[in-house]
């Protein structure tokens, strides 16, 4: 059983998330997204999305964060936290495919997703999901 994640760790998080957003390099879509993943010993990792002329070499913020922790040796996330800019009508903005099969790489089927919006009156509000309710009948690691 994994352990508990504090309400104050979570929120710690979505506020990551929030604030790293601002450094999104974004300049084609001009869509912001920020992202923070926390490792398993306490660690919060951030990203941005990360654009490019050639569009397809676009990076989204939920894997540079992920492989930020990644490269500073880090194998296991137990939260996520992701921010877009608002969506049609206050949606939640989700993470892409792509990413939510990066996330089984590195994080358990229950670990907490955290969809975090602010409104367009700046109000935040917060979706909380299961990785597995985001990628059901996932590609797993050959023998997991
Ligand atoms: N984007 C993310 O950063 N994360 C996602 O999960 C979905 C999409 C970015 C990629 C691109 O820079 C912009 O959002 C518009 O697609």
């Amino acid at each position: 059983m994994s352990k508990k994640i504090s309400d104050k760790t979570l929120r710690a998080l979505a506020d990551a998330a929030v604030e790293v957003k601002k450094n999104s390099y974004s300049p084609y879509s001009r869509f912001k997204v920020g992202a923070a993943v926390l490792a398993e010993d306490g660690q919060i990792y951030t990203g941005t999305n990360i654009e490019n002329a050639s569009y397809g070499l676009t990076v989204c913020a939920e894997r540079n964060a992920m492989f930020r922790g990644v490269c500073e040796g880090q194998r296991k996330f137990v939260a996520l936290a992701v921010c877009t800019d608002p969506v049609e009508g206050d949606a939640f903005g989700t993470p892409c495919g792509a990413c939510r099969q990066v996330m089984t790489e590195f994080m358990d089927l229950n670990a907490p997703i955290l969809l975090v919006a602010v409104t367009k009156k700046g109000t935040r509000k917060i979706c909380k999901k299961k990785l597995k309710d985001l990628i059901p009948f996932p590609f797993l690691k050959p023998g997991e």
